[in-house]
């Protein structure tokens, strides 16, 4: 206490002295002495930092409006972050004179002419790095890969109600909208690839939700969870089964998950990744970024396990010995150099294990088949052998690789490796069967066509 009093009192004496010096100066009118003291004064620059916190006219409308009519709307938007920053409606939902997607009924309501799409563009206005790194991403260019590869939808193998409620819902679609009235076979639409009326591809709220867009949840493994399951692609059962799953579910709920981008760190923010932290985040010196096609270095999800810039249909535009080295940087932010390397040594033996052991062998058995007329290549699902082969690589070939790459031994033994074995007796067995009666096998009917709808 006495040293803060002492210290105010010199700092007030010297304040003091500089006022009586300054009016001692000009009182004598000594211009010499005053323009050496300006000299040596600094004066700094000061910023002009001016929050404009009045909201608009227009945009307070939308606001008292919509209290009444979405309050669940209104009240996620208050407590985001846009809010915090003055963001309103108005500054997302405004539709521009040349917008396909203006909500015609709307006009009823106010005169502001305002869309329901708010796409990658129109975030992009005020965040563009996120929406350019998202537009390069195999997340953006989903459609565009599948219908070039895809057996379902390339041969009308499932039918367009089983495409709208499953595929389409995860992978998103071209949102279409005719006179202002939505398709319903397209929108609500939240697909990570959906095609906007605008052009741009993919919905910013496939991972933050609207309207409180928010960093925690993104980064959660339960917002990637919600399409990275299942039998093909279990990577939140995986991410569960691994240690650092484990170590999330004892403790992640007193985690920092708020920290600002870039701030974000390991072991103070948080003890074990989530999927965003390996796949995504700003980590030890690495850039955060929205391309979760970075830091791969397989293909593990096709047929043939191949490196990214080898993959014929998307082939990735980098080198995956770069990508590696950036997920290992993930990983020394916990682990040491042998730990990591040996976990990547590890994932590709298993892959090498998956190729060489399980897929190529098989494809080819069921090659023979079709070269000698014992199998029907019009269609790719629609006979026993072909299922089979399918599964192999879609299924368990798929998460004995993920199981190898996220940690989880009971994906890459149970779920994996050992169902292989079985389907490969399977597959054998078909194999023989059709060579031995050299008859082809049976096809059956995929039920690829839809139902007519009864009138109501
Ligand atoms: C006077 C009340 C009122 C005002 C003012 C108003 N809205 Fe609405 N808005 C509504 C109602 C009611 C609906 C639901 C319409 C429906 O379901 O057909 C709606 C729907 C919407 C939709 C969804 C449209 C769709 O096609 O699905 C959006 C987006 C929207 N409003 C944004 C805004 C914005 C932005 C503003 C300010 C520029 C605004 N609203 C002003 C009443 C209002
Ligand atoms: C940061 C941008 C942003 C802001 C700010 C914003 N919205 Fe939205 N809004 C969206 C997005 C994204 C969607 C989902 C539509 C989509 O996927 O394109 C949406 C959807 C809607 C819908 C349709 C939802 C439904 O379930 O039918 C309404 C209505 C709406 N917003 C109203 C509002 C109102 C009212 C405000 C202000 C209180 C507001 N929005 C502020 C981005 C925004
Ligand atoms: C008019 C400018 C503007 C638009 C348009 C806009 N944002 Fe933002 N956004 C901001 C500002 C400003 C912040 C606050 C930055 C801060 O507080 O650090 C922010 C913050 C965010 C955050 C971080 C939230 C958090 O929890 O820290 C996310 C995520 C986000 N925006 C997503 C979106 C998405 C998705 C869209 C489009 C649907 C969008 N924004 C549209 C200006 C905008
Ligand atoms: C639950 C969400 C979900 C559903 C439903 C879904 N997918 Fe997928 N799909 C995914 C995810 C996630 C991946 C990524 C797999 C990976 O890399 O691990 C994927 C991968 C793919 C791939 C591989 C792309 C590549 O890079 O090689 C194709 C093709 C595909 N899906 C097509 C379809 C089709 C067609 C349907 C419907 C018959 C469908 N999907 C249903 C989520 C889904
Ligand atoms: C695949 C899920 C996913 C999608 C889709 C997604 N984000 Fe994010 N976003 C995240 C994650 C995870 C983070 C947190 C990254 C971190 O920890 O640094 C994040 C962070 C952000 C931030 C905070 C700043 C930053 O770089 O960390 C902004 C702003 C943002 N996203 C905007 C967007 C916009 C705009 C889009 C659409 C173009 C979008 N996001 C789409 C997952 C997603
Ligand atoms: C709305 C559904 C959806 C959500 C949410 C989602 N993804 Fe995906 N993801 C997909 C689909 C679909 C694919 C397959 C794209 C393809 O291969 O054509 C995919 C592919 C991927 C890939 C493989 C990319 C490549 O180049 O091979 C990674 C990695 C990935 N997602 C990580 C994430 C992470 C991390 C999150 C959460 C922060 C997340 N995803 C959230 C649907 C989703
Ligand atoms: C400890 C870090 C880590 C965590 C946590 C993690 N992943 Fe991965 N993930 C990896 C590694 C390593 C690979 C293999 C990378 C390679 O190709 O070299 C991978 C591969 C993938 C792939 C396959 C990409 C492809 O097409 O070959 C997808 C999809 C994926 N992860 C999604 C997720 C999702 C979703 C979560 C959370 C549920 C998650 N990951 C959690 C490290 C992680
Ligand atoms: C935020 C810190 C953090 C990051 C980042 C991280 N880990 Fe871990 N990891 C842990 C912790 C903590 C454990 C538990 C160690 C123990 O067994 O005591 C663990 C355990 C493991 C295990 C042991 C699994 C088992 O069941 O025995 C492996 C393997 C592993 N991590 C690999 C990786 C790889 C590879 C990466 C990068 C792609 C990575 N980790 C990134 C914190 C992290």
């Amino acid at each position: 206490m006495s040293q803060l009093n002492s210290k105010f009192i010199a700092s007030s004496v010297v304040a003091i002295a500089i006022v009586t010096l300054f009016f001692a100066l000009t009182a004598t009118g000594d211009d010499d002495k005053e323009s050496a003291l300006v000299a040596n004064t600094i004066v700094p620059q000061l910023k002009e930092f001016k929050i404009d916190r009045k909201i608009t006219k227009e945009a307070q409308d939308c606001i008292t409006c919509h209290t009444k009519e979405s309050k669940g709307i209104v009240a996620d938007w208050a407590s985001s972050r846009h809010a915090h920053s003055n963001i309103t409606c108005v500054d997302c939902h405004i539709a521009g004179p040349v917008d396909k997607d203006v909500s015609t009924r709307h006009m009823e309501y106010s005169k502001i002419a305002i869309s329901a799409v708010v796409s990658p563009k129109d975030c992009s206005r005020c965040h563009p790095s996120e929406s350019a790194e998202y537009a390069k991403s195999k997340h953006a260019n989903t459609i565009e890969l599948i219908n070039k590869i895809d057996p379902w939808i390339n041969h009308g193998l499932n039918n367009d109600v089983e495409k709208e409620t499953g595929c389409y819902h995860c992978h998103g679609s071209e949102v279409k909208i005719t006179d202002g009235k939505f398709d319903s076979t397209t929108w609500p639409n939240v697909g990570v690839g959906r095609i906007n009326p605008d052009g741009s591809k993919g919905s910013c709220s496939s991972c933050h939700t609207r309207h409180k867009f928010s960093l925690a949840e993104a980064r959660k493994p339960e917002a990637c969870g919600q399409c990275h399951l299942g039998p093909d692609h279990p990577q939140i059962e995986i991410f569960h089964e691994s240690k650092h799953g484990a170590i999330y579910a004892a403790e992640g709920q007193t985690w920092n998950w708020d920290a600002a981008p870039g701030s974000w760190t390991a072991g103070v923010d948080y003890r074990a990744p989530s999927c965003s932290v390996c796949h995504m985040s700003g980590v030890n010196g690495l850039k955060a970024s929205h391309d979760v096609t970075e830091r791969l270095s397989w293909e593990t999800q096709a047929p043939v396990t191949v490196r990214p810039a080898d993959f014929k249909p998307w082939p990735a535009q980098n080198d995956w010995k770069e990508e590696r080295a950036k997920m290992v940087k993930v990983c020394l932010a916990c682990h040491s150099q042998a730990w990591a390397d040996s976990h990547f040594e590890r994932l590709d033996r298993t892959v090498h294990n998956y190729n060489e052991v399980y897929f190529m062998p098989t494809q080819a058995k069921v090659d023979e088949l079709y070269e000698k007329g014992l199998a029907d290549k019009t269609l790719p699902m629609d006979e026993k052998i072909e299922i089979e082969l399918y599964e192999l690589w879609h299924h368990e070939g798929r998460r004995a690789r993920f199981g190898a790459a996220m940690m989880a031994p009971d994906y890459a033994w149970w779920h994996g490796f050992y169902e292989m074995k079985k389907r490969c007796m399977v597959i054998d067995e078909e194999v023989e069967k059709l060579l031995e009666s050299g008859k082809p096998g049976k096809i059956f009917n995929v039920r690829g066509t839809s139902a007519p709808l009864k009138k109501k």
